[in-house]
């Protein structure tokens, strides 16, 4: 019996999930695993009520269960930044879950900006660091405010997180299968202190561990480029907490969008958090029409971390069937259908 804690959060997060619950229950029934779900309201509603984005103690109950499913954080009444760091960072931390793993792939039927581009060209995986970097709030400001302000930002890497990121990219690489070979993404002309400790990390532990997977380094703003240029060339990406984030995004949008783009926040050893990347995209809350399909798959790479991974392939194949053949488009009021409908669709076309 699995524990899934359910996290709608704000603006059309609540509609997304109903239809990725909708799509984990269709999927449970013909797998024949068993799940229980307990919804945790934590949000931009809940912070304008009580104050609290996400406390100590929801901590310890997240800690209790198998895994997380989080619609999205963001309220527009709400100052940037509080939600975010208050829920989203807080729980990345405080559950430890060090992985950022965002797949990039281009399913059949779905538009990419890159001209010539097809699904066999875009299909690769971004593991992220997702603890430390220019994310762990080393730092600080002195004078603040004054025309003499100072403020510091500093990168934390350590070489027992770095190891354990490049550990998990690796066996993923290797798991996966595919050109068998792991990029790290970083900026060893500049950043020498950071880089450089990420860089005999990966070849001492790609050396002993893992001769079998082909190393090979791009810099972050080459990652970029060739992002776009020949992303055919990437099979598994590695690399730290700030890069990941913003070359997932130029990810999500290669992919189709932010219809589509699913995230998953992961501790191998503890409780991971997965979600759709898209945003809260107020807009568009209660209309029936934003697209569910990131938060379906979001729910797909659940079960693939719980170890159910004949049903995240189910799921997954049914998300591609339906991008190829039913939707005329992933954007918001535009696909053909409406949200409930493509949830639909998408427990229709599981194909056991
Ligand atoms: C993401 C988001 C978050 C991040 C924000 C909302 C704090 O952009 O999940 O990529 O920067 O990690
Ligand atoms: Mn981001």
């Amino acid at each position: 019996m699995y524990k899934i804690a359910v996290m709608p959060g704000d603006g059309t997060g609540p509609e997304v999930v109903r239809e990725g619950l909708k799509v984990l229950e269709a999927v449970a029934q013909l797998c024949k695993f068993k799940y229980e779900t307990e919804v945790f309201d934590f949000g931009g509603e809940r912070y304008k009520r009580t104050g609290e984005t996400l406390p100590d103690l929801a901590i310890d109950e997240l800690r209790k269960k198998d895994a997380i499913f989080l619609g999205a954080i963001g309220h527009p009444d709400v100052q940037p930044g509080i939600l975010e760091k208050g829920i989203l960072l807080k729980a990345r931390f405080a559950l430890d879950q060090y992985i950022n793993l965002r797949p990039v792939k281009l399913y059949p039927g779905v538009e990419t900006p890159l001209k010539d581009k097809g699904p066999k060209d875009i299909d690769f995986v971004v593991v992220r660091e997702n603890t430390e970097g220019l994310y762990a709030g080393a730092g600080g400001v002195l004078k603040q405010g004054t025309p003499d302000e100072v403020a510091v930002q500093e990168s934390i890497n350590t070489r027992k997180g770095v190891d354990r990121c490049l550990r998990y990219a690796f066996e993923l690489t290797k798991r996966r299968n595919k050109a068998n070979t792991l990029t790290l993404c970083g900026k060893t002309n500049v950043l020498t202190y950071a880089f450089h400790l990420w860089e005999r990390a990966f070849h001492e532990m790609g050396q002993k561990e893992y001769s079998s997977i082909k190393r090979d380094y791009a810099h972050v703003d080459a990652t970029c480029m060739w992002m776009v240029k020949n992303p055919e060339w990437f099979d598994v990406i590695v690399t730290d907490n700030m890069f990941g984030d913003i070359i997932t995004d130029l990810g999500a949008m290669i992919q189709g969008g932010m219809g589509i783009a699913a995230g998953g926040n992961i501790n191998p050893e503890g409780v991971s958090m997965f979600e759709p990347i898209g945003g809260s995209a107020p807009k568009y809350t209660g209309k029936n029409v934003i697209n569910p399909l990131a938060a379906i798959s979001a729910v797909g790479m659940l079960l693939d971390t719980l170890g159910e991974t004949k049903a995240a392939d189910m799921i997954e194949k049914s998300v591609m069937t339906v991008t190829g053949t039913k939707l005329k488009s992933l954007s918001a009021g535009k696909m053909g259908y409406s949200t409930t409908e493509v949830g639909d669709l998408v427990c229709e076309h599981l194909v056991k």
